[in-house]
């Protein structure tokens, strides 16, 4: 057999199994048959020099041709496999037909829900929104409030004391029981015209039920300026439950005793679980008082030395749990802290 003939098989027999060879290993085995030290290819090059001169300008011409090519063929086949082998294990990773997985995202607190609500509700009517400290001095959460030592008043906010001994009685601390403290730390601070609403958290020392836990929401509204009057307070409080409840939702307001008012009242909103009818939420009056609500005592003026001959205000304190219960009907109020997230998935 002719060496022309001989490359020629060689190129075809080559050619051939480098089509099967289907990894990088037996491409490396393939490499080394074909184009190694050792391999038929090499020594026909190697014989060259022994071939007589007519003959060995074909056959190196040949020999050459068929080293390029299978070098070629070589770096072809390299990449088809790797690019095979990238879409394989694409296919096994992703399969673009899945459906996608959910993550799961949080949602606000349906009360922090009802606070921006709220807020936004006061600020569109003027209102600035301002937090203050939960854990008060005596002399804002009751002194400064017209309530003193002794006052009966203090029994009705039963007050969870702060272990903080300065030796001197007044300066005792506790847990805010509402955040009416901060009607004396904003007017200390400001002068009016002030159109201000606090939410914040609240402490009582209560035992737990549907209606009561020693931790809930207040926010504080207030208003000072010259000629404010209850008709100012009753329009707020009018306009914020028709925005908030709806018009269509009956609110009542009643004479009722603040130390920090005068004169005092209350509003109460028609009970959404039993629409007026009695319930566990309404304790069976078919209403649920919100609020508390006046004008500012004339005492509680001057001692922040604002002059009660020229100015006036209201202030309303409101629960803010409550508030949800009545507009989704929900009949207990130790759910929004149970952590159940069946339940807090809902608003
Ligand atoms: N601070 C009162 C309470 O918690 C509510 C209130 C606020 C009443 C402002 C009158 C004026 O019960």
């Amino acid at each position: 057999m002719s060496l022309i003939k001989q490359i020629e098989k060689l190129r075809e027999k080559a050619l051939d199994e480098l089509e099967g060879a289907d990894d990088a290993r037996e491409i490396e085995t393939w490499r080394i048959c074909y184009l190694g030290k050792k391999s038929e290819l090499n020594d026909i090059l190697r014989s060259l020099p022994r071939l007589p001169l007519n003959k060995r300008k074909d056959v190196g011409a040949a020999a050459n041709r068929l080293k390029k090519e299978l070098e070629e063929s070589l770096g072809q086949r390299e990449q088809a496999i790797g690019q095979k082998q990238i879409e394989s294990a694409g296919e096994a990773r992703l399969d673009v037909s899945l459906p996608g997985r959910s993550l799961p995202i949080g949602r606000l607190h349906p009360v922090t829900q009802v606070i921006d609500e709220m807020s936004q509700i006061f600020v569109s009517m003027g209102f600035q929104v301002l937090e203050g400290p939960e854990v008060e001095w005596d002399y804002y959460n009751f002194e400064a409030l017209n309530i003193p030592k002794e006052h009966p008043a203090r029994d009705t906010m039963a007050t969870l004391w702060v272990d903080y001994e300065t030796g001197d009685g007044d300066r005792q601390m506790l847990m805010r029981t509402h955040t009416s403290p901060m009607q004396i730390r904003v007017m200390e601070n400001k002068k009016p015209p002030l159109r201000v609403v606090v939410p914040g958290k609240v402490y009582r020392y209560e035992a737990t039920d549907a209606t009561h836990i020693p931790m809930f929401y207040q926010i504080e509204g207030f208003a000072v300026d010259k000629d404010i009057t209850m008709a100012d307070l009753k329009g707020v409080l009018y306009e914020f439950s028709r925005r908030f409840f709806g018009r269509d939702r009956k609110v009542r307001f009643r004479c009722d005793y603040f130390p920090f008012v005068e004169p005092g009242v209350e509003m109460a909103i028609e009970c959404a679980v039993c629409k007026g009818g009695g319930c566990r939420l309404c304790i069976d009056s078919g209403w649920i008082e919100i609020l508390g609500a006046g004008m500012i005592h004339p005492k509680v003026l001057e001692r922040v030395n604002i002059d009660p001959e020229f100015y006036s205000g209201f202030a309303f304190g409101m629960g803010i749990e409550r508030v949800p219960m009545l507009r989704y009907g929900i009949d207990d109020i130790r759910l929004f802290y149970s952590s159940d997230l069946r339940f807090l998935r809902q608003f």
